[in-house]
């Protein structure tokens, strides 16, 4: 094995303005589960943000709010960091750009960069607001397009026609904060000399530091030349005072990526085996990236490498680049409810889905990621539940019934564990490439491999048999130990599911190289249920929440369900479900319009059946107990009618019958009293 790496990976600092929602989530997410991954496989990986606290807009909506700037954005840092941590993201460190440690490093930077003749300073002229007594950036102003006149436009692009101008284009232009009309007004400004570091940016930016499609953007602005940067804000303003300039203020952009030295260093002075300059000295031999969106590339890609290079620190091993989340298909909507908060979301269902889903989509492109919210149900049950989970499930009762829930030694599949081995070393390099929809397909091929094989070898049937009990044993038990693999594989992406498999498998914590051993002769702890399926029912009451209000956050509207009777269900073929489950299948009374045989088919009838609204195409098994279909013609059965469509070889079957009995001519189709209608739901 090789030296553990050291790495320090930061995402981007959220705006202490307003809350997270689900496309901030997609970056701290995507973050996470890339820094378990390197804490999984015994690297050491520290993973360290903050609020950006600074700027007008923070300004201006305390003062809206009563309260000071510094209250808001402890209220803001305090809801942040819930949410963050709910959505099981593990930062080392979250702290805030309005601290000490930043003020310090800020004041540091800007002092070698001016001392290094990096700073220039020049006089601007600006719109200023006479009442509010400050000046007014360009989305602080509003007036009449001058090319369309269309009114109530912002200060640099028109919502109407397109056009982008200078606000003083701008015809009949109002301060939108005290709706004063702006005066011109002069003051001196600094500004960073981006263009003395194109040489280092060109080398820098083309060194595999950027994901192709982001070097290639990057280039274009590097070839139309750079321009000087403006850092400084006149008062008033909630920041940094730039050293020795009274009411000159630092831009929220230039101490903002220090808040990641700053977030790192105050975890430093309170963890005395970490040291500041192992990472940020220019001689580091630690890696450092940066997770961020594809807005922010010029901040991270151009000014913060060549602020570093000039102020004598090392600048990132990479900036890696995410695209925008759409929820289905489109922007996020208030109107359509699909701009969901993080809290919004937790209120209705668990973090593990949507990361899990935001793995199966994320690979280390730069393209958007469309949360499709039927799509989210589906692959979540159908992957975790269906695949995953049920391994377990399908093997642990009979070793708790049978073996007194003691593994057996034997092996009863060393090709499919062999299989699993030799998957391992492709799914690292996924997870470690951030391909992790590649990890995630290689992982659930492996869980449909092992999910056949069990079905193949079929232990509750062995179970009935006499003398089979040993190999019922070593089949669970080997089921057992591929689902301890799968756990092993998923751990960066589900934490909650690899602890809760952890307490079920009786062993300490799971690390990657675990998956090269297997558990024999082990005592496994009751099995309790790991994951229930989504229920599109809390999808829905979740968008619906995101409609009402969108600033007070909603909460559940309680739950309906009666408790679980522990009576039932105790066979772990069947397990105990909860009431959502249920409530999630949507049966209907169906009336048989036709049924016939389907040639070559030696088992099944061809139904089409009629559910009020439309007809359905349904193969079913059933063949053996009605040899004469066109008996069954206009009979009422019942059906599952939100089964996913499944391909057969003769087609599309797209539902379920519902009938009793242990096959054979004994098959009973289950029929209504008189008087039901086609479609009506069954409940
Ligand atoms: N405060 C700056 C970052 C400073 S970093 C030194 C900022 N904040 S933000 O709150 O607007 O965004 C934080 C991160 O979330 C950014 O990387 C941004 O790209 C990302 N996202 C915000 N909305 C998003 C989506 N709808 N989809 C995906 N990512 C999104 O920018
Ligand atoms: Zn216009």
């Amino acid at each position: 094995m090789s030296e553990p790496r050291k790495i320090l990976v930061t995402s981007a600092l959220p705006y202490a303005n307003g809350s997270i929602h689900l496309g901030h989530m997609l970056e701290y997410i995507q973050t996470d589960m890339w820094v378990r991954f390197q804490k999984h496989r015994g690297n050491q990986c520290i993973y360290v943000c903050a609020d950006d606290a600074h700027g007008s807009a923070i300004m201006l909506r305390a003062e809206k709010e009563g309260i000071t700037p510094e209250q808001l954005i402890a209220n803001v840092q305090a809801e942040h960091s819930a949410d963050f941590a709910d959505f099981l993201v593990d930062f080392d460190n979250f702290h805030s750009t309005h601290a000490e440690e930043n003020r310090e490093l800020s004041s540091q930077i800007y002092l070698k960069l001016r001392d290094a003749g990096h700073i220039a300073t020049r006089s601007i002229t600006q719109y200023f607001d006479p009442e509010k007594k400050m000046f007014l950036a360009d989305r602080f102003i509003k007036g009449t397009c001058p090319k369309c006149g269309t009114e109530d436009q912002y200060g640099d692009n028109c919502e109407k026609c397109g056009a982008t101008y200078a606000p003083t284009d701008l015809k009949d232009p109002k301060s939108a904060i005290s709706g004063a009309t702006p005066v011109l007004k002069d003051s001196q400004h600094f500004f960073f000399k981006l263009p003395d570091f194109q040489q280092m940016l060109q080398t820098w930016t083309r060194s595999g530091t950027l994901q192709d499609a982001v070097a290639n953007k990057i280039a274009e602005w590097l070839d139309a030349g750079l321009q000087q940067w403006d850092i400084s804000r006149d008062a008033p303003y909630f920041g940094f005072e730039i050293p020795d300039e009274p009411g000159k203020y630092f831009y929220v952009w230039l101490d903002a990526p220090i808040g990641y030295m700053a977030s790192f260093k105050n975890l430093c002075n309170r963890t005395p085996e970490l040291d500041f300059d192992a990472f940020w000295g220019k001689d580091s031999t630690a890696e450092l990236y940066h997770f961020i969106g594809k807005d922010i590339v010029n901040f991270h890609a151009l000014f913060w490498p060549a602020m570093l290079e000039g102020a004598g620190y090392r600048k990132p091993t990479g900036i890696n680049v995410h695209g925008y989340l759409t929820v289905n298909g489109q922007k996020m909507s208030k109107s359509r409810g699909t701009f969901i908060k993080a809290r919004t979301y937790l209120d209705h269902l668990s973090p593990e889905y949507l990361r899990y889903y935001y793995a199966a989509k994320l690979g280390r492109g730069v393209d958007d990621l469309d949360l499709n919210l039927e799509d989210f149900v589906q692959k979540v049950n159908s992957d975790l539940v269906g695949k995953v989970v049920n391994i377990a499930s399908r093997c642990a009762g009979f070793i708790n019934k049978g073996n007194a829930g003691v593994m057996v030694d034997t092996n009863a599949a060393p090709e499919l564990t062999e299989a699993f081995l030799a998957a391992a070393p492709g799914i690292a390099d996924a997870y470690e490439a951030r391909d992790f929809a590649r990890a995630m397909r290689e992982i659930m091929g492996l869980a449909d491999r092992a999910n056949a094989w069990i079905a193949d070898k079929a232990p509750w049937s062995l179970n009935k048999q006499e003398g089979k009990q040993d190999e019922v044993q070593a089949i669970c038990a080997t089921g057992v130990n591929l689902f301890r693999q799968l756990v092993i594989f998923l751990k960066p992406v589900l934490p909650l599911l690899a602890a809760d498999a952890e307490a079920f498998l009786n062993v300490a914590p799971l690390t990657w190289n675990d998956h090269a051993t297997l558990l024999s002769n082990h005592q496994l702890n009751e099995f309790k249920p790991l994951m229930t399926r989504i229920d599109p029912v809390k999808v829905q009451a979740m968008t619906d929440a995101s409609k009402e209000d969108l600033t007070a956050s909603q909460t559940d509207t309680g739950d309906a369900a009666p408790a679980g009777n522990g009576e039932l269900a105790k066979d772990p073929l069947s397990p105990e479900i909860e009431f959502d489950t249920f409530a999630a299948v949507d049966l209907r009374v169906a009336l048989i319009v036709k049924a016939e045989h389907v040639e070559g088919a030696d088992k099944l009838l061809r139904l089409t059946l009629d559910i009020g609204d439309e007809q359905r195409n349904v193969f079913s098994g059933i063949k053996s107990a009605y040899p004469d279909p066109s008996k069954l013609n206009g009979r009422l059965t019942m059906m599952i009618a939100n089964l996913k469509p499944r391909k057969m070889k003769f087609g599309i079957s797209e539902g379920m019958v519902m009938a009793a009995g242990p096959g054979g001519e004994e098959i009973y189709l289950l029929s209504p009293d008189s008087g039901a209608k086609p479609g009506q739901r069954i409940k």
